[in-house]
């Protein structure tokens, strides 16, 4: 059976990629961000697991305001790295685990959530980010993902509440699956951030860290956050913390706190992240 063994948190700031792609990661600047994950890069590749269902979200790279899925799943065998003004970045492309992904989309649309099946998409900075901060400068990465696609750019993104049942079933269709894998769940996005408006450059290290405090210790808190809240506490792209809740909800009751990591700024952002281990079957 396949089974989740851990879950993963992290921002995915553009810019983290660029200073990676631009060589400019001992800069005074960009040292402090990569030193909170080199506990992380060890573990995983300790860890070494089969795949990856990675929560992100999509900047108006494989989607525009034509269509947008609130829930979408990655089927493909591989998704190619989009180009997001500056030519794509130059990193491997990412493999994913058809077989995995199409029990993923049965089990959770027969499980009452209307995923939207997408069968070719190009990944930008909210899927490549987070490889990259994991696993650093790979010819292949090491990992097959099942990218998972959360609306949080026009409004009404899913509720946190929503977000974390998705995370519920999704365990259920992972450990539904009839193979020995070893699986993680990451939720990317965040912390406080607003990159627009009278506010932009809004960071709230008081809420961030309540979060990351509640991730493990209360995450029922979380899931009634509102919208309203996100936005007025953690800044317009703070809303992307709902997707942390699909990973949360993913783990089960009872999680261990590996690695936590807290950071202010990179770019524009608060950076956030977490290392848990997932509640025993
Ligand atoms: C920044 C952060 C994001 O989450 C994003 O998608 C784009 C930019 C930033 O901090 O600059
Ligand atoms: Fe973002």
């Amino acid at each position: 059976m396949a089974r989740i063994t851990a879950g993963v948190t992290t921002s995915h700031v553009p810019a983290i990629g660029a200073a990676l792609d631009l060589g400019k990661q001992d800069s005074d600047y960009w040292a402090p961000v990569f030193a909170g994950y080199e506990w992380s890069k060890t573990w995983i590749a300790n860890e070494r697991p089969d795949v990856v269902i990675l929560v992100y979200n999509d900047h108006a790279s494989a989607f525009s305001l034509e269509v947008i899925p609130t829930f979408a799943i990655g089927c493909a065998d591989d998704f190619a790295i989009a180009d997001e003004g500056f030519g794509p970045r130059p990193v491997p492309k990412v493999m994913g685990h058809a077989d995995l992904a199409c029990h993923l989309a049965q089990s959770l649309i027969l499980d009452e959530f209307d995923m939207t099946v997408i069968n070719e998409m190009k990944v930008d900075h909210g899927l490549t980010v987070p490889l990259s901060l994991l696993f650093g400068q790979p010819s292949e990465w090491p990992v097959k993902v099942v990218p998972i696609v959360v609306n949080v750019i026009q409004y009404p993104p899913p509720t946190g509440e929503r977000c974390f049942k998705l995370g519920q079933a999704l365990r259920r269709a992972i450990e539904s699956f009839d193979e020995d894998l070893n699986v993680q769940i990451w939720g990317t996005g965040g912390m406080s951030h607003q990159l627009q408006g009278p506010r932009a450059g809004l960071i709230n290290q008081e809420f961030d860290n309540a979060f990351l405090d509640n991730m493990t210790e209360n995450p029922d808190d979380l899931r009634k956050i509102p919208h309203l809240e996100y936005v007025r506490e953690a800044g317009s792209e703070g809303i992307e913390l709902v997707m942390w809740l699909i990973m949360r909800g993913a783990l089960g009751d009872a999680v261990t706190m590996l690695h936590r990591f807290y950071h202010v700024p990179a770019s524009n952002t608060a950076v956030g992240h977490l290392v848990l281990r997932a509640a025993a079957e």
